[in-house]
């Protein structure tokens, strides 16, 4: 499976903080915002990455993340000239998709929870046309939201939707079949002048492809596209952090799970930022990788 995250937009809602910097770059507590959905598709078993974001940002990133030889990964990047939605992602993305089986997160959004790297692949294993993810919430008109039916099934779509008929959110983290493409490519910009993912989730769900997932009670997911949400994230990371003395997001530690690079190499990357407490955890990690018991290997965060 192939992935993709959408770092675009002009981060209106965030300004001043985001006018001269891309906001997924924005700091949550320890790391740049992007480590955080970067991560989750790592725990996915996803290392062909294609990063999308404004044309005046590309050297930012490939800065911060290179072309991800350094975490034993791939990473590309993608231009987006002006933000014309959630969905054009498919048509900018068409040529690191290839026709194949493809994630997209995006960029602000951040979940933790125990279970979500099993969550993930067993949702990667059983994509028939879409998997999209649903979270109960107490202000579901702020996002996607999906209704089911008594016995939990998927009956519709709706993005924003002024008289929610659930509290059942769709978080931005999307499955798909390689035939996105063309799906995303047929679509037409909605009444606020975007290309709606919920238009795209809704045609895959009149084919009877669409899938739905329950993030169950043990996952957090935050979007963190306010000031407000961005200081609620990073305080819960730190708190986390703190309580359990593993880190979130941390993307050098996950790649060495995952068998991305070995233990030697993820040393070396912490070394580079030996004098950070960050770096520091990040030799630990992997001095103390062979001691612990196989089940502690599986990483249960992201
Ligand atoms: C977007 C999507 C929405 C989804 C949300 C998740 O909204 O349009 O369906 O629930 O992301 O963060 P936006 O953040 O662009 O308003």
């Amino acid at each position: 499976m192939r992935g993709i995250i959408l770092a675009g937009g002009n981060g209106t809602r965030l300004k001043p903080l985001s006018i001269v910097g891309s906001k997924q770059l924005a700091p949550v507590y320890d790391k740049p915002m992007i480590y955080y959905p970067l991560s989750l598709l790592m725990l996915a078993g996803i290392s062909e990455i294609l990063i999308i974001t404004r044309p005046t940002e590309l050297e930012v990133f490939r800065r911060l993340l290179g072309d991800g030889a350094r975490l034993g990964m791939s990473i590309g990047y993608a231009a987006q000239d002006e933000p014309r939605g959630i969905a054009d992602a498919f048509r900018v993305g068409a040529d690191h998709i290839r026709g194949e089986d493809n994630a997209l997160i995006l960029g602000d959004n951040l979940f933790h929870g125990a279970n979500l790297p099993s969550l993930l692949r067993r949702s990667a294993d059983r994509l028939n046309g879409c998997v999209l993810f649903g979270h109960q919430v107490a202000d579901p008109q702020r996002f996607g939201v999906a209704e089911v039916d008594e016995r939990g099934r998927l009956v519709a779509i709706e993005e924003k939707p002024a008289r929610p008929r659930s509290n059942l959110a769709i978080p931005g983290l999307y499955m798909f079949d390689g035939g996105v493409v063309d799906v995303a490519k047929r679509l037409t910009p909605s009444a606020r002048g975007e290309l709606e993912i919920t238009d795209v989730l809704r045609a895959y769900l009149d084919e009877g492809r669409a899938d739905l997932m329950w993030l169950g009670r043990g996952v957090t997911w935050l979007d963190t596209g306010t000031h407000e949400s961005l200081l609620e994230a990073g305080m819960f990371v730190r708190d986390v952090q703190h309580r359990q003395g593993v880190r979130i997001g941390c993307v050098e530690e996950i790649a060495m799970h995952m068998g991305f690079i070995g233990v030697d190499d993820c040393y070396r990357l912490g070394e580079e930022m030996a004098s950070s407490p960050y770096g520091k955890y990040v030799m630990n990690c992997a001095r103390s990788f062979h001691c612990l018991p196989a089940s502690a290997r599986f990483l249960d965060e992201s």
